[in-house]
């Protein structure tokens, strides 16, 4: 029995597009001399009841551990400590001649992630990481981190209703200010996504002086918008992007995550191989 609830038809399909794009990896980096490396920083348990109580998956942790062919060590972060407590027995118990190349980190995916980066000699190594947060835990300052290694594959679960719900209509965004920020890196979001009121202010008509009618400001954000945004904020950081990430929507249509793929290997043919499986994928599955 898992502690871990979550999700509806989206989860599975974004488990199955991780998996598939994990097994065409190793196969594409079987006969390399890297040393291949397995990077989950929002582990979970390895097993999944999703909301509806409708199913059991098999989560990325167990996946990854059950896929054919082998990484030489598999890293895994979780912060809370039953779950990754749950991880660690379900390694022992289903995998325990993987045992020795696994650890299982307690603690923030964004610290750990950093010591995990540092502890590697990425000359050697090749990566895959996947970000799977339920929300906005991933600090555009791991992203970078990850992408300094130029040895990184990476899927990340984008939470995009998230930054929806923090970018009010009104541009009264004052508190979530920091947050979106660190989500994003910078603080270009501000002019990209809202714009002054065309309406006439009270200023404007005179009935007011200047500083009691601040700027007023619209939000001018549709989700193909935020897309794009995000896509090109990625691309300042990473060689290399999907422009094809997947939205996955709630069932009242509503869209809940982009599942974004981007890869820090700034050879020409990497990229170029990984891109075409990934967007097969993207756009296929
Ligand atoms: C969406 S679930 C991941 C599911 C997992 N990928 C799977 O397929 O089973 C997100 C997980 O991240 C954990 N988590 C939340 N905040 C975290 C943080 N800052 N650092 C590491 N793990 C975190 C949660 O406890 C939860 O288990």
């Amino acid at each position: 029995m898992t502690s871990q609830k979550f999700g509806g038809d989206w989860t599975a399909k974004k488990l199955n597009f991780f998996t598939s794009y994990l097994d065409a990896y190793l196969i594409a980096l079987q006969n390399q001399k890297f040393k291949k490396i397995y990077i989950d920083a929002f582990a979970g348990t390895g097993e999944i009841e999703t909301s509806d109580g409708e199913a059991y998956l098999a989560g990325s942790a167990k996946r990854a551990l059950s896929a054919e062919r082998r990484f030489d060590h598999y890293y895994f972060i979780e912060s809370d400590e039953s779950k990754a407590s749950e991880l660690e027995h379900m390694i022992d118990t289903e995998f325990p001649h993987l045992k020795r190349f696994t650890t299982v980190y307690r603690g923030d995916a964004n610290e750990k992630l950093g010591k995990i980066i540092n502890d590697i000699d990425w000359r050697f190594s090749r990566g895959l990481l996947f970000l799977d947060p339920y929300a906005t835990q991933v600090d555009w300052a791991t992203l970078e981190c990850v992408a300094v290694t130029k040895s990184i594959d990476v899927w990340y679960l984008f939470p995009f209703s998230a930054l929806n719900r923090m970018l009010p209509k009104n541009g009264k965004y004052g508190s979530w200010e920091n947050t979106i920020d660190r989500l994003l890196g910078d603080n270009s979001w501000r002019t990209e996504f809202y714009k002054k009121d065309p309406q006439v202010s009270l200023f404007d008509l005179g009935l007011v002086d200047g500083d009691e009618d601040e700027e007023r400001l619209v939000k001018d954000a549709s989700p193909e918008h935020i897309k794009e945004y995000l896509i090109s904020r990625l691309k300042t950081i990473f060689p290399c992007v999907s422009n094809n990430p997947r939205i996955f929507k709630n069932s009242k249509n509503s869209p809940m995550f982009l599942f974004c793929f981007a890869i820090s290997n700034e050879s020409v043919a990497a990229q170029r191989l990984a891109l075409r499986i990934a967007d097969h994928i993207l756009k296929n599955k």
